[in-house]
């Protein structure tokens, strides 16, 4: 019942930097992204079009494309929020976006700027508009599980929204635990508020030392796109109580027990997160990494 293969989403690069108050260096930025596709990583999102004031750390999108050295077999997604983040993306030339929307309206306010119904407005032309360039789209949805403003956050209020994205032409939704509070049993929930899970995938942070379960209960349900982050980087500028991503070491340790494909190859993934905390000068938080460097 879990599925054969399991595509890892890498977002290090992009949700592992984001957070970080010191500007790494568009070299290292490069270094590290060559690095997780030698790893044999095949979807590392690289970067984000939003405003460089809203996120400093990645201001040097355009420069980093730019010096992007694509490897065949590797898609580079990016976040993009509006229009105006499109046509950066666009002009930079990129393949793959993903937008990102909120199931609260709290979140909708403090990320975007925009209310949880305004975001939709916002989306929309840049989700047409990149489908007619060619460009894929996915769908991000944050807060899914819990909110530091308001709390829990109801099932249906989060598969409303996250139906809408779909709809709207999202080919994946992602279904983000921002804050990492999700129990395995709310993860087999919500999944089962979805007709199609062949369209979702999962983005768990693991504050609350819960990734690796909610991961394992959404693979149950048949999810066999899980996001993760090199070394465990990670959190969100706007949302202070977001810690680190799923590490992505921790992942791929769990797959090779379960027999579950996922073509990365771990020592040289530890070897490029031991590199990048290097580059950090603190450690990974990934007890995997740990474990093994
Ligand atoms: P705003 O200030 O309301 O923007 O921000 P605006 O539309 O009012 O425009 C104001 C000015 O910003 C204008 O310039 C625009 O051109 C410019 P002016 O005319 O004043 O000179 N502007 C831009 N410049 C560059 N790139 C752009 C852009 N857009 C407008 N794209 C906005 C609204 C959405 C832009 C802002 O709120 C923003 O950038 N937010 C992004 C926040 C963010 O990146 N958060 C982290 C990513 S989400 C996340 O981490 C969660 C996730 O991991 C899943 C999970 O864990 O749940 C995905
Ligand atoms: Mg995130």
């Amino acid at each position: 019942e879990l599925p054969e293969r399991v595509t890892i989403w890498e977002v290090g690069p992009r949700d592992g930097l984001q957070n970080e108050k010191t500007i790494v260096p568009v070299e290292v930025k490069l270094e590290f992204l060559d690095r997780l596709a030698g790893a044999g990583l095949t979807t590392l999102e690289a970067t984000s079009f939003v405003h460089p004031k809203w996120v400093p750390q990645l201001a040097d999108a355009e420069q980093l494309l730019a010096g992007l050295d694509r490897r065949e077999g590797v898609r580079y997604p990016v976040l993009v929020p509006n229009e105006k983040g499109l046509n950066r993306a666009l002009d930079a030339g990129v393949e793959h976006i993903a937008i990102f929307a909120s199931a609260t309206e709290t979140f909708a306010q403090k990320n975007l700027n925009s209310s949880l119904d305004d975001q939709f407005a916002m989306f929309e032309p840049v989700v047409t508009r990149a489908r007619e360039a060619g460009v894929d789209v996915r769908g991000y949805l944050s807060m899914c599980f819990g909110d530091p403003w308001e709390g829990a956050v109801p099932a249906k209020q989060v598969a409303d929204a996250g139906r809408r994205l779909l709809e709207m032409g999202c080919s994946q939704l992602s279904l983000g635990d921002t804050i990492g509070v999700a129990t395995a049993g709310q993860v087999e929930h919500l999944i089962g508020l979805f007709g199609d899970v062949g369209s979702l995938a999962v983005h768990f942070h693991d504050t609350y030392g819960q990734a690796l379960a909610n991961t394992l209960a959404a693979l149950r349900c048949g999810v066999s796109t899980v996001d993760s982050s090199a070394g465990g980087l990670g959190g969100c500028p706007y949302a202070e109580s977001a810690t680190g991503n799923l590490a992505t070491e921790d992942l791929v340790w769990m797959l090779d027990g379960l027999g579950v494909a996922h073509g990365a190859d771990l020592d040289a993934l530890v070897a490029a997160s031991a590199w990048m905390a290097g580059q950090l000068g603190r450690p990974s938080p990934s007890r995997v990494v740990n474990a093994l460097s």
